[in-house]
């Protein structure tokens, strides 16, 4: 399909970038809404020195910015643009066992924050836009990024970290309840669970609204939160050479070439309110079902965003983990507060590498500059992330 206007968040990078590209050379207009400009216009740049003719813009826009989705939108209106689809690919995660919990702009956590709060926000001020060029008679659709870590029976051993999404604790205020593995899947289930409700509402519309997993991809921004040695092996090894035998990583090109299907490809005209598994029609989890827990969901996501029509829902203050006196003869043996000298079982050392975190004899290889434990350094609420920091145990993007 030709022709279309096409919003790709995320457009800067990995599956993003490469999907924009394509649906460029597809004769589409496309704008890539990427958080940094300089970032964004690199692409623009890469691509217009592919192809000279593409119809590519690019606009600002940070996921994790209210302000900046509001202002996005404003001026996507103003450009006088028909809008055919919008692809909700950006997205961020913190390292899986990561414990602090990291916060945007507007003082939401960091990772559901970015990936589901931000892109419900962004669509419902763009459907009136999509409505009406589907009245106009366009083809239009919406498409999600999810993933297949949506669902802890894809999750192996990780699983065992994961609970069901607790919608009325959508943003980790109770103690203990935050990881990276937990809110990653959290954000993913809850762009599914979007998905479906927002099929319901568009029904009649001539709107269609699917979910995507792309696939394991392991050469994209996935491996930001690792150290050197690993995003090497990752990407050039994992991703690379290894690929074609062990064959269950993909490449770029495949996740956005599932990606153009749903957003553009003839066979998925008119489908509506589907998961696909990269590029089949496939089944997302039991607990993305609940429909009960999708309008919950839907009517959580307004609140918290205080969007007209919903129940506003302030910003609760995080729960004070319990203090616990540590019995006395342990006391001496026992690890600082943030638990980093605790040693770590080969079990657990193991399950780091496989997700790709540094573990403990990583960093015991690595030379000491001093012997004294260092304090992780805690984000409190409305301290933005930043955007641009790409420091380990920081914020990453991944699969
Ligand atoms: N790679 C995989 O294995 C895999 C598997 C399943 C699902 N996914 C999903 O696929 C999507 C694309 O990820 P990718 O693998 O292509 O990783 P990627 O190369 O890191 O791309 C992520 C994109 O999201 C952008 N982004 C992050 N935070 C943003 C914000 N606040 N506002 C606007 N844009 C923001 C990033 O911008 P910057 O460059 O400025 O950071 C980047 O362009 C994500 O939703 C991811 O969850 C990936």
């Amino acid at each position: 399909m030709t022709g279309r206007t096409l919003i790709v968040t995320g457009a800067n990078s990995g599956i993003g970038y490469e999907a924009a590209r394509y649906l460029c050379e597809g004769g589409n207009d496309v704008i890539l809404a990427c958080r940094n400009e300089e970032r964004g216009k690199e692409a623009l740049n890469k691509i217009k020195s592919q192809n000279p003719n593409a119809l590519v813009t690019f606009m600002q826009l940070d996921l994790a910015s209210v302000e900046s989705i509001k202002k996005f939108a404003e001026e996507f209106k103003t450009s006088g643009k028909k809008l055919h689809g919008l692809v909700n690919n950006a997205g961020v995660t913190q390292a899986f066992k990561d414990t602090t919990k990291q916060f945007t702009t507007d003082g939401y956590e960091l990772t559901m924050g970015t990936n589901h709060l931000g892109p419900f926000l962004l669509t419902h001020l763009l459907l009136d836009d999509l409505k009406k060029a589907a009245e106009d008679g366009g083809d239009v659709r919406i498409v999600n990024i999810a993933s297949s870590l949506h669902n802890p029976a894809t999750m192996k051993r990780m699983a065992k970290d994961v609970r069901d999404l607790d919608i009325e604790d959508l943003m980790y205020d109770k103690a203990g309840s935050f990881n990276g593995l937990q809110a990653y899947k959290d954000s993913k289930l809850a762009d599914i669970m979007f998905t479906y409700e927002l099929a319901r509402r568009l029904e009649g519309t001539g709107v269609t609204v699917n979910a995507l997993n792309p696939g394991f991809i392991p050469a994209t921004g996935l491996n930001r939160n690792t150290s050197r040695g690993q995003q090497f092996f990752l990407k050039y090894i994992l991703g690379g050479i290894l690929r074609p035998i062990v064959k269950f990583p993909k490449t770029v090109k495949h996740g956005a070439d599932c990606l153009c299907d749903l957003i553009a490809g003839e066979t998925v005209k008119g489908v509506t309110g589907k998961y696909f598994d990269e590029t089949k029609e496939g089944e997302s989890s039991a607990e993305s079902k609940d429909e009960e827990k999708q309008k919950r969901l839907w009517e959580v996501s307004g609140g918290l965003l205080k969007m007209e029509g919903f129940e506003p829902i302030e910003l609760k203050k995080p729960e004070e983990p319990p203090v616990e006196e540590p019995a006395a003869e342990t006391k001496a043996e026992e690890a600082p507060a943030d638990g980093e000298t605790k040693e770590e079982t080969k079990e657990t050392a193991e399950e780091k590498k496989e997700e790709g975190e540094t573990t403990k004899e990583d960093e015991d290889s690595k030379p000491k500059e001093d012997s004294k434990p260092k304090r992780r350094k805690v984000r409190s609420p409305g301290m933005a992330a930043n955007p641009d920091s790409r420091s380990s145990s920081e914020v990453c993007d991944i699969s």
